[in-house]
């Protein structure tokens, strides 16, 4: 059985990895140092003997060395995520994101290690197309608006992994996450799925940003975790960017009245204009759909799960955490 090492593997997208893998019989070893992720998402995973936790941190060059020589496939998810981490901590944001890939590059290269790079679908900015291909152009706002430096933190990751592989031949796959969903992932930090189902379930206002009519894709990440085993693996698509998540679109206010409507709530919707959400000069994107040819053509990806797959289990996941008496799990979710 493999060696898989993930990085960021506390996490909501790496901790449904680690058990993804785990679940086909294969070792998993996981560094996070928890700066949003939580060991909940892993404790039930401690008592297999195939799994190993690190809670450090990859700038902890000595350890991803070494975590790194040992594995035979690597998955770097460890990042700050986020816009609205962008804009709170702009500048750990950046230096976490660009030096932490940095270091899994340069010692997955040193011992010739396969491994995925996960990107983001804000690398594509403020492009207007209707679905984004990854060759497309990218359009991105000023330097002087920090939401964009997420976006450009994960650009620089791709330049660099894609810099490693042509120079230097390393096997690198970068994966572009659009929207992924699912339970265990956390609302503290602005995500939108987790943020209106707790606040319809405590029959709270749900609030929805800018006049509600910009539209997202949601994945289930239980349909997008495979991918990145499969891409691993795969000699063709290394070297290459493969966008990843899902194409039934939502406006962000349908998505809100369907919440209230499946959480039997009692929430009003209201809209908070951008600027009193956000500093003044906020962007947003009025949609974001994927272009799923290349993912199809290597991986035979279809999507099993619909919108209202994921909802019901957002809502089954999150009302469970507010039923728990556990105040940790409370103030975590
Ligand atoms: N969830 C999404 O919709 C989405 C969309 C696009 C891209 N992504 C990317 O997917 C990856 C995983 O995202 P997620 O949604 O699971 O977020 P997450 O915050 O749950 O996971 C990131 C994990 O990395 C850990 N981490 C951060 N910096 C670290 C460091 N220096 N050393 C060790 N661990 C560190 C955090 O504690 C956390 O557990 C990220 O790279 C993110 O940019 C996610």
């Amino acid at each position: 059985m493999a060696k898989h090492l993930i990085t960021g593997g506390a996490g909501f997208i790496g901790s449904h990895l680690a058990e993804h893998l785990l679940q086909q019989g294969e070792h998993v070893s996981v560094i996070d140092n928890l700066s949003t992720g939580q060991f909940s998402n892993i404790a039930h995973l401690e008592k297999d003997g195939r799994f190993r936790c690190f809670i450090d941190d990859v700038h902890n060059d000595k350890l991803t060395e070494e975590l790194i020589r040992e594995a035979d496939f690597i998955y770097h998810l460890a990042a700050t995520v986020g816009v609205r981490m962008i804009i709170e901590r702009p500048t750990e944001t950046i230096i976490n994101n660009i030096m932490g890939t940095e270091i899994v590059l340069r010692n997955a290269c040193r011992y010739r290690k396969p491994l995925v790079i996960t990107s983001t679908s804000e690398v594509y900015g403020k492009s207007q197309q209707p679905t984004f291909r990854e060759d497309d152009d990218r359009i991105m706002g000023p330097t002087s608006k920090s939401r964009w430096g997420y976006a450009e933190s994960k650009a620089i990751d791709e330049f660099l992994a894609l810099a490693y592989f042509s120079e230097k031949h390393l096997p690198v796959t970068i994966v572009r996450l659009f929207n992924t969903v699912g339970p265990r992932q956390t609302g503290r930090y602005g995500m939108v799925v987790p943020t209106f189902v707790r606040q319809a379930l405590l029959n709270e206002p749900i609030s929805v940003f800018g006049d509600g009519t910009q539209s997202r894709c949601f994945g289930h990440v239980l349909d997008v975790v495979p991918n990145f085993v499969k891409l691993v693996r795969l000699p063709e698509a290394y070297g290459s960017v493969f966008n990843v998540g899902s194409q039934e679109e939502i406006t962000m206010k349908s998505l809100a009245e369907r919440i209230v409507k499946m959480t039997g709530s009692k929430s009003t919707i209201r809209l908070i204009p951008y600027a009193q959400a956000y500093p003044p000069g906020f962007e947003d994107m009025e949609r974001r759909m994927p272009d799923l040819t290349n993912l199809r053509t290597v991986t035979g990806y279809t999507p099993k799960y619909s919108l209202e797959q994921i909802l019901n289990d957002v809502i089954g996941d999150i009302r469970k955490q507010l039923e728990s008496k556990d105040p940790f799990v409370l103030s975590n979710s």
